[in-house]
């Protein structure tokens, strides 16, 4: 969506007050969270998308936290209070007392509703002013209308009323047109007609709903607009809704970045926050999360089986069956498989953190390579330096974390150990299974291991009996055969 210029006459008003109770969660309902956001943060960004004058977002349950969540992202935003009389229409009551003297149009939206986009909300309001209408109402027919309120409609086609399933007749539960709980309503008519609204039903509540019929009442003008797609108006009352209205989403995202020019090869098991960002040609495979604020440039591939948080991938990099957390990959750079990249890591252009590799707090240097079994952590590594199989930085002494330098073109041995803090130097070079304890020179070969010691016939004299011993026995007769058949052969 661009930029809109502000519509001064546009108040949208965020219903976030209820207490969710068919989450049966601690969390309010509205904090839950879908591609990245909790449900009423994209509600937010839709609603600031429309560029209204003024957006109010109602609040109640764990008040202090939906808030806070609520000005985290949208500080412009007026937060206010609904007091203890219950229901939506006590909630847009508060909200437009402090819309005092607002006389424009005001878009009624619930926090638990986050799929309605910015381009079906404009349409919605547009179709509400042509129409010169009092209210207007959002309404969706759907196949299982459970839960919802149902639209009861006159002979003539217009809306009558509204009804809560709680309420309902048996007769208006079978209708499957439902209100989507979004409305444009005129603010001078809901200021006149709100007041009347009592809270004689089934729930003890305020109902926003019931304003539909005392305006038709008063000779108002109600329209309704039926969704054309209703996943649109979709909402989330417990947590099988959750991850339904979760997949719809995500479903929206990929489809979005297919329309990009990225392969996503299987859209059912991708999962993309609305918050992450693919360039053309990232190709995606099976099992892969790339979440929060993730980028992905030109040519990448990730996955399968791969799961990014907050990371950058550079153009052309590989991320394979991999984790990585606030991680900066290079490009043309290869990760994993089976790699657990943590906070701080920084591969460099064409570098490798292989398989069953950790990593931490660390930079890797262009071209410079970790490819198997290894740890390192809170290490500067620079350009092409290779650590041989099974690396570790030992980086704590169980006091604090100490670094470890590996400087340009350092080659390791297989199996060694780093004890930190210490500096390998440029270009030097160290054996396999060295433990290093103390700096080594630029051009220096570190060794740390004891000269090696062949006891002979150890096992069969300490074994006696064994498998061992026994397979010695045999490679003992077999090589002194040998040496005899030798003999013979020079004799
Ligand atoms: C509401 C509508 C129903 C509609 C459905 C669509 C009413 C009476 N019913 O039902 O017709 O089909 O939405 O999703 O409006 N809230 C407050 N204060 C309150 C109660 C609720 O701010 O006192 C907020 C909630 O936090 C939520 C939204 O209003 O974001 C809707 O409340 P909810 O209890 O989910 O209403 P539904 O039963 O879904
Ligand atoms: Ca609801």
């Amino acid at each position: 969506m661009t930029e809109n210029a502000l519509d001064s006459r546009l108040a949208v008003v965020i219903l976030a007050a209820g207490q969710g109770t068919r989450m049966k969660s601690s969390l309010p309902k509205v904090l839950h969270r879908i591609g990245g956001r909790p449900l009423v943060g994209h509600v937010l960004d839709t609603a600031r998308d429309l560029a209204p004058a003024h957006v109010v977002v109602v609040v109640r349950h764990e008040r202090e936290q939906v808030a806070a969540a609520v000005l985290g992202v949208a500080p412009e935003v007026v937060v206010v209070d609904q007091d203890e009389i219950p229901g939506t229409g006590r909630a847009v009551e508060v909200a437009l007392d402090a819309l005092e003297g607002f006389d424009g149009d005001l878009l009624v939206l619930s926090g638990d509703c986050p799929l309605a986009d910015a381009d079906t909300l404009g349409a919605f309001v547009s179709e509400h002013r042509t129409a010169q209408a009092d209210a207007t109402l959002m309404t969706a027919v759907i196949d299982d209308p459970t839960g919802y309120g149902r639209i009861i409609r006159e002979s003539d086609g217009s809306v009558a009323r509204i009804v809560e399933q709680k309420d309902a007749s048996a007769e208006e539960a079978a209708v499957t047109e439902v209100n989507a709980g979004m409305y444009v309503f005129a603010a001078t008519a809901l200021r006149e007609h709100l007041p009347q609204v009592g809270t004689a039903n089934a729930q003890n509540e305020k109902y926003l709903t019931d304003t539909v019929a005392l305006l038709r009442r008063a000779g108002r003008r109600v329209a309704a607009s039926v969704a054309e797609d209703a996943t649109v108006t979709y909402g989330v009352n417990d947590r099988v809704q959750l991850s339904e209205v979760g997949r719809l989403l995500n479903a929206r995202t990929v489809r979005r970045w297919q329309l990009e020019g990225v392969t996503v090869l299987d859209p059912a098991t991708t999962w993309i926050d609305v918050t992450a960002t693919l360039a053309p040609d990232v190709t995606v495979l099976p099992n892969t999360h790339i979440l929060r604020s993730t980028s992905v440039a030109e040519g990448a591939t990730i996955g399968p089986d791969t799961s990014l948080v907050d990371c950058e991938v550079g153009r052309g990099a590989t991320v394979t069956r991999t984790d990585a957390t606030l991680a900066v990959i290079g490009a043309e750079a290869t990760v994993g498989p089976f790699a657990y990249v943590r906070p701080g890591t920084e591969l460099g252009e064409r570098g490798k953190i292989g398989t069953f590799v950790e990593t931490k707090n660390s930079t890797i240097g262009e071209g410079s390579k970790v490819p198997h079994l290894s740890y390192v952590g809170d290490t500067t590594i620079g350009r092409n330096v290779n650590l041989g199989a099974g690396a570790i930085t030992a980086n704590y002494d169980d006091l604090t974390k100490h670094r470890t330098e590996i400087a340009d073109e350092v080659h390791a041995g297989s199996h060694n150990v780093f004890v930190a803090p210490v500096r390998i130097g440029e270009g030097a070079k160290t054996g396999a299974g060295a433990v290093i304890r103390k700096d080594v020179p630029a051009g220096a070969l570190a060794l740390s291991i004891a000269p090696q010691r062949n006891i002979a016939g150890w096992v069969e004299n300490n074994r006696p009996g064994t498998g061992a011993a026994e397979a010695a026995a045999r490679a003992r007769s077999a090589q002194e055969a040998g040496d005899g058949s030798q003999e013979a052969a020079h004799g």
